[in-house]
Parts: C-alpha cells; structure tokens; sequence
C-alpha cells in the first residue's frame, strides 16, 4: 500500500473511531437496564412481580432487570430507603407507592414525571375507573400507573377453628367480636393475632369504619367527624379492648407470621388486607373455604376499604425510556392479569379477563364492581392522608398502645391533621 494510501486509511480508521458514541461496555450495558424499587420480597408477594416482569423482559429483550426491593410488610422498611435515595437524588427509576395521598410529598418536590401523555396515549382514562382515576390526580396531573385493587377490611381464620370452638361464624360486629372472645380465651386461645405497629395502625383503621361506619370513617379524613367526640373516642376504646385480647405483647413479626398464628391454631383471627390470600392460597396451598376463609372485617359488610399499588417515573431517571415502558407493562391488560392472580389482588383495569380470578378473588371482583358496595380509602396504605399526618398518626398509635391514654391520641391526631395538611 502506498503512503498517501496509508494515510488514507489512518484517517478513516480516526473518523470512524470519532463517530462511535463513547461507552465503555459497562456502559453500553447500564443503557438497556431498568430499576425498580418496591417492597415485595415476601413468600406470597413477590410472584405476581415475578409474572410482570418475565413479560416485561420478553417484551424488552436483553433487559437488565433490577429487582430493588426492601422486605417489611406495607413498605415499613423500604419507605425509609427510598426517602433517602430521593432526597439524596439518586432514585430508582420507578418505584412503588399508593394511589392517594402518599404520593403528594413526592409530586410537590418536584420528584416525579406527571405521565397525563401517557394515559393519554394508552387510553387510559378509558380503562380505569373514574373513582381510582380522581385518587390518582394531583393538582390536575396524574403521576403513577395503578397495577391493582387491594382490600383492607377483612378477617381471616380457619373455618375448622370456628367449629371447633362451637363459634357460629365470624363475627358481624366489634361488640360481637369481643364477646366470641371471651369463648375463645376461656379455650386457651388467643382470639387475635396482630403483627409490627403497621399491622396495629391497619387494625385500627377497620375498627374505626366498623364503628363509625362509612360516613363517620370517611369525615375523619375530611375533618366532618370530630377526632375528640364521643363517637370516636368510644371506637378509639373499642379498639383498645380488642387490643386487648390480642397478642400484641409478643407481636408477630410481620403479615405473614400473624397469619401462621391462625393457621396453626394458636390465634382465631387475624385482620389484613387480601395480600393474605396469595400467602394462603398460593404460597400455603390451604384450601379455600376449607382451610382458610374471610368475611368482611366486622361491621363493614358491603363497605370495600380499598388501596391501590402504583408504580412511578422518577424524574432523572437513568433509564426513563424503559421505563416509560414498564410503566406501559404495569397499566396493560395483560401485565395486570399476569400480576393479579398471583398477588391476591383485582386489576385496576376495568376490562381484566374475569375466568383468571378464583376462589377469594372471584369473590372481590363481585364486591368492587358491586353498585351497592361502598369504596372508602386505606388510611395505613396511602390513600386518605398524606405522609406527614401519618407518620404523626404512627407516633401517637405507638403512645396509645403504651399508655392507653385515648383522649392524648384523638387529641394529637386532630392537631396534627392541621398543622400537616
Ligand atoms: C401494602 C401493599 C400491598 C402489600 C402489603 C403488605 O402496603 O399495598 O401490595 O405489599 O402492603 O406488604
């Protein structure tokens, strides 16, 4: 090769090089990643994630999923993490939160994408009820994809246990409760199970709606119904007593340890949101009807206390565009019914094939479309009060349950109700 051709080359070969974006393959690799955080490790939660994301991966081949969760039942633990990660900007580029309030902090510090385009873009607001639509809007915006429905108010127990103890059924009211309590520790029973403090703050939450029912339940978040009246202060002692006959001196550890009290016979009931049929059913492989069953928490029949899990966009994201979509993945039909099934929950969507949802689910997905049935907001799952005044809310159930001094908590959680909103 002559010289002048040689220099040619060399040339080229410069260009060429230029023209290549500068990565490293590390980098090439961090490019086709995507980071989601939530908090479903737990034996009974993680398989509907599992399902998402085998489709989400088939869709988005070479995807380097990153599985962010932290353990803790209702995020206890991971809610924490995340805070930081975010104030230290350094966000997952999606993560788990509540439709509702939980994520009002997030949106007025500017921490999430408004994804309006893309509802807009996949008919959306179409497919969603307006109800969980209105919960998901913030100052006219909406900032996270619902995956799910979940309900709060439901008690647990073995069918068998109930016979056993000669028990007609669950019981209809808190009043009624604590009478088949007394039955069922004269057997040597514990009538309830609770576990950490979120499990107590969810506890409370059902025995406030059995108590003060649909209206009275709903002012609390509204202001109409008077922290410091009578009525509250007598559901507030409702509470208590049914505390009382709990185990909560030695507390399980988490859901899922509440429910292996039941299940083992030591404890009669348990209250939790229906995550708890994944566990039972698919994780236990208990019987329906025959080894485990559920009614509405007491004195909330017809009423569905209800959450929604949803996912967000990050703004810096690293990898907004596989996000987007995930995202596309969560809000789809198909993403909704590979995820459901398996964590014990309905899909937001309004159009899911119905022949997936059995047993307890078949059952849910009749009470949520139910004309009849009344939809009030979780307040231990996001929807009714925004972080500040629940965190306020978690210090003072953590007093109540200590000194029993019912009158400092409805006082607390009135003032603070202002001071945070
Ligand atoms: C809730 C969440 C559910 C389930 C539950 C127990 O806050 O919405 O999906 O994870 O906690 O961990």
């Amino acid at each position: 090769m002559s010289q002048g051709r040689i220099g040619f080359v060399v040339l080229l070969l410069i260009a060429l090089l230029a023209a290549l974006p500068l990565v490293s393959p590390g980098d090439a690799a961090s490019a086709h990643q995507l980071e989601v955080f939530s908090w479903w490790t737990g034996p009974g939660e993680d398989e509907g994630l599992a399902a998402m994301v085998d489709e989400f991966k088939r869709r988005n081949p070479g995807v380097d999923f990153i599985n962010a969760t932290v353990s803790g039942g209702a995020g206890s633990n991971a809610k924490a993490i995340l805070a930081s990660r975010l104030l230290a900007n350094d966000p997952p580029d999606s993560y788990q939160r509540h439709a509702g309030l939980e994520l009002q902090d997030d949106v007025r510090s500017g921490k999430v994408v408004d994804l309006t385009d893309l509802y807009e873009s996949e008919g959306w607001m179409e497919v969603f009820p307006p109800g969980l639509l209105d919960n998901l809007t913030i100052d006219g915006k909406i900032y996270s994809v619902p995956v799910n429905i979940h309900r709060a108010n439901l008690i647990w127990y073995d069918p068998r246990a109930l016979s056993a103890l000669g028990l007609p059924g669950p019981p209809q009211s808190w009043s009624e409760f604590l009478e088949q309590a007394t039955t069922i520790q004269s057997r040597g029973k514990t009538p309830l199970a609770v576990g950490p403090q979120w499990t107590q703050k969810h506890l409370l939450e059902t025995v406030l709606l059995g108590e003060l029912g649909v209206d009275g339940y709903l002012g609390l978040w509204t202001g109409r119904t008077a922290w410091r009246g009578p009525k509250v202060t007598q559901a507030i002692d409702t509470f208590m007593k049914v505390l009382a006959v709990s185990d909560v001196k030695s507390a399980a550890a988490d859901w899922q340890p509440q429910l292996d009290r039941v299940m083992s016979g030591s404890a009669v009931y348990a209250v939790m949101g229906d995550w708890s049929y994944a566990y039972l059913a698919l994780t236990k492989k208990l019987g329906w009807q025959s080894e485990y069953a559920v009614a509405a928490s007491p004195g909330s029949a017809g009423i569905f206390d209800f959450l929604s899990d949803s996912f967000t966009l990050s703004v810096g994201a690293r990898h907004s565009r596989l996000a987007r979509e995930w995202l596309i993945e969560c809000g789809s039909r198909l993403g909704q019914d590979l995820f459901n099934p398996r964590k014990g929950s309905i899909p937001a969507r309004t159009d899911p094939d119905e022949s997936l949802y059995h047993e307890y689910l078949a059952w849910d997905l009749q009470q949520w479309r139910d004309p009849n049935t009344r939809i009030v907001g979780s307040l231990t799952h996001g929807v009714v009060a925004n972080n500040a005044w629940n965190s306020e809310i978690d210090t003072a159930l953590g007093l109540l349950v200590q000194d029993g001094d019912i009158g400092k908590f409805a006082a607390t959680v009135d003032d603070k109700r202002l001071e945070t909103s």
